[in-house]
C-alpha cells in the first residue's frame, strides 16, 4: 500500500498575499489584509503582489487598469510596506503565475472548483455569462501561492476557502507527480477582529468594494469628515454595549463597531467592552470616529502623495517584478520538469 502520510515541508518560511486592483480598497482590505502585511514583512520573506490577472475576470476599463494598479501599490506604501524589505509587483508582469496556473488546471478537480461560494456570489444568477476566468480564479490564487512556496498567507476570512483549495491543489501536485515535499502546506493568517469586516449598513453583510452605498464602506481614500460622517450613520441598535463578547453575538451591527475600534487599536474586543460596557452608541460613535480618523486619514494622504510620483511607483513595481521572477521562473521550471515536458 501507499504510504500518504504528508511528508514535511523543510523550505525556508515566506509570506504572500494579495490584492486585486478593481476598485477603491476600503477599512476591510486595510484591516483584514494591508496591517498585516505591514507587520509580517518584519517576520518573513514576504511577498505583495497587485492581483490585476484576478481583475480581470470581470471587466476593467483598459484605460483605467496600470492606474488601479499604482493605486494598490500605493496604498501598500502608504500602510507601512517597505519596498526594501518586501517585494512588490505587479501580478501580470511575472508570467510563470499564468504558466502555473494552467497546469494547476490540470491538478484541481471540478468538483473542488464547483464547491467555491465565492464563484457563486459573485456570478450571481447568471452563470453562463460569466468569465470561465471568474470559474477557475481560485486555481490562479494557487499558483500565486505555490510559485514562490509560500507558507503563510495574510488574508480576511473570505479567503478561507480559496486557501483550503490551495492545500489540496499542492497535496494532489506533490502526490501524482512523486514529489512529496515540494510545495508546502500554506497557512492562512487570518485572525484577528479585522478579518471580517461588517457593512456599515447591514451587519449581515461583509463590507465591499462592490456594495452601491458608500455608506457601507470607509474608503481609504476618504478625509477626515467623511470617515467621521460615516460613522455617525453606521446603523446600530438602541442597546447600551454589553460586558461580555458572547453578548455582541446576537447584535450584528454593535458586534461589526466593537471589532473595528478592537482592530484599529490593537485591542480584543473584550478589552474594549471592558471599557464602554454600559454606555450607548452615543459615546461610542465619537470615539470610534475620533480612532478611524486618526488611523486612517493619514493613510489616505500618504496614499496620494505618492500617487503624485507615478515613476517612482512604476520603478518600485519593475524592480519588485523583477525580484519575484528569479524566484518564480526556477519553481516553474522545476514543476516542468516533474511534470515531464519535453526539454524541460
Ligand atoms: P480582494 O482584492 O477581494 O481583497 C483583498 C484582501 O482584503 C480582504 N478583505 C476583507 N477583510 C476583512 N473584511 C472585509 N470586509 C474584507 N473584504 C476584503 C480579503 O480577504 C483579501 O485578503 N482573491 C484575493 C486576491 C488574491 C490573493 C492571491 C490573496 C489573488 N491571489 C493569493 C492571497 C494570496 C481577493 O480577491 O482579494
Amino acid at each position: 500500500m501507499t504510504d500518504h502520510t504528508p511528508v514535511p515541508y523543510t523550505g525556508p518560511t515566506r509570506v504572500l498575499s494579495g490584492v486585486q486592483p478593481s476598485g477603491a480598497l476600503h477599512l476591510g482590505n486595510y484591516l483584514g489584509a494591508l496591517v498585516k502585511f505591514a507587520r509580517l514583512q518584519h517576520e518573513m520573506d514576504t511577498f505583495i503582489f497587485v492581483a490585476d490577472l484576478h481583475a480581470i475576470t470581470v471587466w476593467q476599463d483598459p484605460a483605467a487598469l496600470a492606474q488601479q494598479t499604482r493605486e494598490i501599490a500605493a496604498a501598500y506604501l502608504a500602510a507601512g510596506l517597505d519596498p526594501a524589505k518586501a517585494t512588490i509587483f505587479p501580478q501580470s508582469a511575472v508570467r510563470e503565475h499564468s504558466e502555473l496556473a494552467w497546469i494547476f488546471q490540470c491538478v484541481a478537480r471540478l468538483g473542488w472548483l464547483d464547491r467555491m461560494t465565492q464563484f457563486k456570489e459573485k456570478s450571481g444568477k447568471h452563470k453562463e455569462r460569466s468569465s470561465v476566468g471568474l470559474y477557475t480564479y481560485p486555481v490562479l490564487q494557487a499558483a500565486d501561492i505555490l510559485i514562490y512556496k509560500a507558507t503563510h498567507v495574510p488574508v480576511g476570512e473570505d479567503q478561507k476557502q480559496h486557501l483550503e483549495l490551495t492545500r489540496d491543489i499542492a497535496q494532489k501536485f506533490n502526490h501524482d507527480f512523486g514529489a512529496p515535499a515540494f510545495f508546502p502546506q500554506p497557512e492562512p493568517l487570518i485572525q484577528g477582529p479585522g478579518a471580517r469586516v461588517m457593512s456599515l449598513r447591514d451587519g449581515s453583510a461583509k463590507m465591499s468594494k462592490s456594495d452601491p452605498s458608500d455608506y457601507s464602506r470607509i474608503n481609504l481614500t476618504d478625509d477626515a469628515d467623511a470617515i467621521a460622517g460615516k460613522i455617525k450613520k453606521a446603523r446600530t441598535d438602541p442597546e447600551p454595549l454589553p460586558e461580555t463578547v458572547e453578548e455582541l453575538a446576537a447584535r450584528a451591527e454593535a458586534d461589526n463597531l466593537v471589532g473595528i475600534f478592537a482592530a484599529l487599536s490593537g485591542k480584543t474586543k473584550a478589552e474594549v467592552l471592558g471599557e464602554y460596557a454600559g454606555k450607548g452608541f452615543g459615546a461610542f460613535k465619537p470615539a470610534l470616529a475620533e480612532l478611524a480618523v486618526e488611523k486612517l486619514a493619514p493613510v489616505g494622504e500618504t496614499m496620494r502623495r505618492y500617487l503624485g510620483d507615478p515613476t517612482e511607483i512604476d520603478r518600485i513595481l519593475k524592480a519588485g517584478a523583477e525580484r519575484a521572477s528569479e524566484v518564480a521562473a526556477p519553481t516553474v521550471a522545476e514543476v516542468k520538469k516533474l511534470v515531464g515536458f519535453w526539454g524541460a
